[in-house]
């Protein structure tokens, strides 16, 4: 059980910090949320996201796509990263013939699903998998916040993390010292801040637009996200920013 490998993991090398355990949650092969189980971003799963909703959404995208292959030339192919059920995909496509689709998907349920109903398309589990491109345009709706982010909690002179520890006989947090990249990244992105705020560090994040930027020659990321600036997120700093959703509902605790 998944529960179990993260407390081994636990005993074995101390607490984990919040990105090392969301990786866990979120990808484990045998009890992640979207390592496995069933299709999480649609009206029966988890969550729904906007191209669920509105196949507006990928024709939006298609026409930013069309624009791109007359700036450059053409276009290899269009990427969609995190590709989910393929609502998104399904608008792209259809509005830009002749232009090869692919999908990154880390789960294996949402790849069967776009494989159902893209049969065309080509579904590969990392963007690492989809080689140099070199004129592409790469999307991303919905990805970014859900890639592994460290807790960082400001202290009255520096940052601390917090990780995860067993804590009597379930998971709780702790705090420990902070990781030099990742007190950096907070300092940076939200100096200034009263003790006891909360900062979600997303190296996963800015790891993943880095490799992206490197897929293409030509061409454009769009990520498409929740977010603020760095003013208006600092209202929300005491309570941190980390959600997790379950049949459409919001979760008391995202260590449940
Ligand atoms: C919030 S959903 C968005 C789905 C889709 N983009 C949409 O707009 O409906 C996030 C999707 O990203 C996938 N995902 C999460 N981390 C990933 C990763 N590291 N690489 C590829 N896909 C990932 C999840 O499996 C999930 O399908």
């Amino acid at each position: 059980m998944l529960l179990d490998r993260i407390a081994t993991e636990i005993q074995q090398s101390g607490p984990l910090f919040f990105d090392r355990f969301m990786e866990l949650a979120l990808y484990d092969p045998d009890g992640g949320f979207f390592g496995s189980g069933d299709l999480r971003s649609h009206r029966g799963g988890d969550f729904l996201t906007s191209p669920e909703v509105s196949p507006l959404f990928g024709a939006t995208l298609a026409r930013f796509a069309a624009a791109e292959r007359d700036r450059i030339g053409g276009l290899d192919a269009v990427v969609d990263c995190g590709a989910g059920s393929g609502s998104l995909l399904a608008g792209l496509v259809a509005d830009l013939p002749g232009v090869t689709a692919v999908a990154v998907e880390v789960s294996p349920a949402a790849r069967a699903a776009i494989t159902t109903r893209l049969p065309e398309i080509t579904v590969v589990k990392d963007l690492a998998a989809v080689g140099r491109l070199p004129r592409g345009v790469i999307v991303a709706n919905e990805l970014a916040d859900n890639l592994p982010a460290a807790v960082a909690v400001r202290t009255a002179d520096g940052w601390e993390e917090e990780a995860v520890a067993i804590v009597g006989d379930r998971l709780g947090p702790v705090r420990v010292a902070a990781r030099p990249e990742v007190a950096a990244w907070a300092e940076r992105f939200a100096p200034g801040l009263p003790a006891g705020s909360r900062v979600e560090v997303q190296l996963g994040a800015a790891q993943w637009l880095r490799s992206a930027l490197q897929t293409i020659a030509a061409g454009a990321v769009v990520m498409i996200d929740y977010g603020d600036t760095a003013d208006g997120l600092r209202h929300r700093r005491a309570q941190g920013t980390v959600r997790t959703y379950r049949a459409h509902h919001l979760g008391p605790d995202p260590l449940l």
